[in-house]
């Protein structure tokens, strides 16, 4: 075997097809793909019609720079989601993966400043618990100790704050005046930091794996945007895993009722049957930049490529069709109402989330809400439990106190039928039964 697998020694099922919300190896094992791989099959597997707009484009021309041409896929993909955008979001730029959209997303921030004639502003604050991306400066902007211990000396220094959490926040995220949970935390960071020396502030909308589907109080971007709009800090929406749909709107940002300065979006754009991810933003971003230097300096290869550029397009137009962003409101319901008893087994500390995603945190203490040690494993037993019993979760760790901390998350694609969610629901009740069973002392 050539392949540099993630997971050294550990055996892989070999999966051979793909039909709809499921997976079969070679075996003939099905799995529900209960989380779309990671966020990203939004519209199930083996979509035919995604299929054959990619086969048409790449029989068309497969590649082309985008620095020398433009083409009919990037034009059609930009316009078809510019309809869905919030704000005065209306340039997009395309790119393959979502750390490198946050690459992307925070370097525009300091052109933007510089270009403005502010070139102090270059300090970037981010939230914790919060992942924005493995590359250097989307892992510095994320908070994954685990990741960064070994690549300090080539991070940048990003401030953090801490993130809305209500599980783990002393005012159960209920405290209109609490400085986390409102949103005032922001303040005091720009603050402290001075006004003069921050460019950007980066947040997921709704948490991902790193809260685990927390939601922040209603009020709480109002007021973020209040503050960056008061400080001149760009407020940058990492939508990479909550946008296209899968919080049930358009955009995880929208029920707050605030726009960001810049959006990253990526995993389900294509719905997984290419690699692309990019940013929005508004013309006054992009005009200060073509009134100035003229130049985005974030130049590469497969940026604006024709065939992911396709896939995205298919994949818009199909969401739009089929009325999918709505269904997945309507799904994510039925999905929170059917994972809600799960909160009355062992370890199940919470049950959370908005639209088709949720989290469902365990400890090892209901009561005192005690993470189980690291050494226990609890979220990687669990999700290789779930493998096992065929049905795939997300597992995450280290968001209780930077390193202990065990949840799991759920996020099945959009045209997950109820009895499909029910056979979620049953198989993760057999996976924790099989991870306590293998924990005798613990359970
Ligand atoms: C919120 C968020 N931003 C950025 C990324 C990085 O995306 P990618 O893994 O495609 O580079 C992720 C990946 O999980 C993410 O969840």
């Amino acid at each position: 075997m050539s392949v540099f697998y993630r997971k050294l020694n550990h055996p892989y099922p070999r999966i051979v097809r793909g039909e709809g919300c499921w997976l079969i190896d070679e075996r003939g094992k099905r799995y529900l793909d209960a989380v779309g791989g990671a966020y990203v099959a939004n519209l199930g597997h083996s979509n035919p019609e995604i299929a054959e707009a990619i086969a048409q484009q790449a029989r068309e021309f497969g590649y082309l720079s985008g620095t020398m041409f433009t083409h009919g896929p990037v034009e059609e993909l930009a316009a078809e989601m510019a309809d869905t955008l919030p704000g005065d979001l209306s340039k997009l730029y395309f790119l393959c993966s979502g750390s490198e959209a946050v690459e992307a997303a925070l370097k525009l921030a300091r052109q933007y400043w510089i270009e403005r004639g502010k070139p102090s502003k270059q300090r970037i604050i981010a939230l914790g618990p919060g992942y924005h991306g493995s590359t250097l400066l989307a892992l510095s902007a994320s908070a994954r100790e685990a990741y960064k211990t070994m690549f300090r000396p080539w991070l940048v220094d990003v401030h953090r704050i801490p993130a809305s959490y209500p599980y783990r926040c002393e005012c159960g995220g209920k405290s209109p005046t609490c400085p986390v949970c409102s949103g005032a935390v922001l303040e005091e960071a720009i603050t402290r930091l001075g006004a003069e020396n921050v460019a950007a502030f980066i947040a997921e909308p709704v948490g991902g794996s790193s809260t685990g589907g927390s939601t922040p109080r209603p009020e709480y971007f109002k007021r973020v945007r209040e503050i960056c709009d008061r400080h001149d800090v760009l407020f940058v929406a990492d939508e990479v895993l909550v946008g296209v749909g899968r919080t049930g709107t358009w955009w995880a940002t929208e029920p707050y009722g605030v726009a960001p300065d810049v959006m990253t979006f990526g995993k389900g754009v294509s719905g997984g049957y290419a690699a692309l991810s990019g940013i929005a933003v508004p013309d006054r971003i992009v005009d200060a930049i073509a009134n100035g230097s003229g130049n985005f300096l974030h130049a590469q290869t497969f940026s604006h490529h024709p065939v992911a550029c396709a896939a995205g397009v298919a994949t818009m137009r199909y969401l739009k069709q089929h009325r999918l962003v709505e269904r997945c409101a309507r799904m994510g319901r039925v999905l929170h109402e059917r994972l809600r008893p799960l909160a009355d087994l062992p370890h199940v500390g919470d049950v959370r989330g908005r639209g088709l995603l949720a989290g469902i945190e365990f400890v090892e203490d209901k009561a005192s809400r005690a993470p189980f040690p690291r050494s226990a494993k609890f979220a990687e037993r669990f999700a290789q439990a779930a493998l096992d019993a065929g049905l795939t979760v997300w597992p995450n760790v280290g968001h209780a106190d930077g390193t202990t901390g065990d949840l799991v998350m759920v996020a099945p694609p959009f045209i997950i039928e109820e009895q499909e969610i029910d056979e979620i629901v049953s198989r993760f009740a057999v996976a924790l039964e099989t991870t306590r069973a293998h924990d005798g002392h613990r359970a």
